[in-house]
């Protein structure tokens, strides 16, 4: 089973199950030419590295996304203990830092090649204007979202996770070469769960977005196979 499209493997689908044998059938319907998987905090915590590890040696493009937010040392430690899973991507909070973003990008240089592509999380598609505000943070969504991105780029990571919404400020202020890989997609607008800035796959593609990180609206649909081809047929169509 494999997709045709010039998006083929644009999807990353967040495996975001209570139980391993949950996410293995998932797995078992799936294929790495079709998409690629994110390993979140649940399920990392509760199947481990070893999960990790079955993943990549089916052949998937693993996505390790555990968000690391700590000082510069340990983040970069735990950089090079991902690294060392063989995934295709990790991430850190861009809020750590430009030290901490730097320390973790020079922990990785002896990957060379095969190092996982490092990106960082600005503003998470959650959080809405008001919850910034409760923070303490006065600046607009989009102004605090283009800081931590532009830091990002600055200490030399690969993108960020941000929401499409974001996606066409970042592509005309970053640059074409940076990542940006785009949560809080639903299938039709209307539809939420926790995410506050959503957007369908279509749009998200247009809006500059390089990367679709699509949990629920996949592993929740009653085929998820199925789903997952039919968002494909509508990125072709573009
Ligand atoms: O189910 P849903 O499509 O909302 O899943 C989105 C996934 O993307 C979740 O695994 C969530 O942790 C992750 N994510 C996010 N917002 C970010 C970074 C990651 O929703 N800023």
């Amino acid at each position: 089973m494999t997709s045709n499209s010039n998006h083929q493997k644009s999807i990353i689908v967040a495996l975001d199950y209570a139980k391993e044998s949950d996410a293995l059938n998932f797995v078992a319907q799936c294929d790495p030419t079709l998409c690629r998987l994110k390993v979140g905090k649940e399920l990392f915590t509760l199947a481990g590295p070893g999960f990790v590890k079955k993943i990549v040696n089916l052949g998937f493009d693993v996505f390790l996304d555990l968000k690391f937010h700590d000082i510069p040392n340990t983040v970069a430690a735990a950089c090079r203990a991902a690294a060392d899973l063989g995934v295709w991507m990790i991430n850190v909070h861009a809020s750590g830092g430009v030290t901490m973003m730097e320390k973790a990008l020079n922990s990785l240089e002896s990957y060379s090649t095969s190092r996982p592509k490092l990106i960082a999380v600005t503003v998470l598609t959650s959080l809405s204007q008001e919850d910034l505000l409760q923070l303490g943070m006065k600046e607009s969504l989009e102004q605090q979202v283009l800081r931590l991105a532009t830091l990002t780029q600055r200490s030399g990571l690969d993108g960020v996770v941000c929401s499409a919404r974001e996606a066409s400020l970042l592509r005309a202020q970053l640059g074409r070469e940076f990542l940006l890989v785009t949560p809080g997609i639903r299938l039709d607008a209307s539809a939420q769960d926790d995410q506050v800035r959503v957007v369908t796959p279509k749009d998200a593609i247009q809006l500059g977005s390089n990367y679709l990180v699509i949990g629920r609206p996949i592993t929740q649909s009653k085929d998820p196979i199925l789903t997952l081809q039919s968002i494909y047929s509508t990125l072709n169509t573009l």
